[in-house]
């Protein structure tokens, strides 16, 4: 009996800790960011400013590329998604928990400025 009941618990447990959905997508900022956003002054510098992807991602590293030259050919169309911008690959997975992109994420700020790029349609401005 007792040791139906620690097994009942046991399953009860796990099924309690393995049933927990993590959301990935960023919340969208609470503090819009007004204005047009330039892709080349104000996006493509978050990537390379202090190598924070460009350590990996650039030519014949990691693709995508993200170098300033590169960049844009890189990110659109395939990882924005214009539609719903928010789950544009270029601004969820940075900012995610995936064991490759856990140490170098997005803060806030640059998330907020890629979105609002994005939904101003993701032009090379
Ligand atoms: C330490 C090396 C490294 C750094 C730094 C790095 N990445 Fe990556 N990235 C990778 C690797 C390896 C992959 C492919 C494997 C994977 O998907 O995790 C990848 C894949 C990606 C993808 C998926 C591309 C696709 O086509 O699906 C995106 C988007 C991305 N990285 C964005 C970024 C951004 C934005 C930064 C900077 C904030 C960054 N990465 C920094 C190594 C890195």
């Amino acid at each position: 009996m007792k040791r139906r009941l620690i097994f009942l618990i046991t399953i009860l447990f796990s099924l309690f800790i393995t049933s927990c959905k993590y959301d990935f997508i960023l919340p969208v900022p609470e503090v819009p960011i007004t204005g047009d956003v330039s892709f080349a002054t104000q996006v493509a510098p978050i990537f390379s400013t202090g190598s924070k992807c460009t350590s990996c991602h650039k030519p014949g590293g990691q693709s995508p590329d993200y170098t300033a030259a590169n960049a844009y050919a890189a990110i659109v169309p395939a990882l924005v998604n214009k539609t719903t911008p928010a789950q544009s690959v270029i601004y969820t997975f940075a900012g995610t928990t995936t064991a490759t992109h856990s140490w170098k994420k997005l803060s806030a700020g640059e998330a907020a400025i890629i979105l609002q790029w994005i939904t101003q349609g993701a032009k090379n401005n």
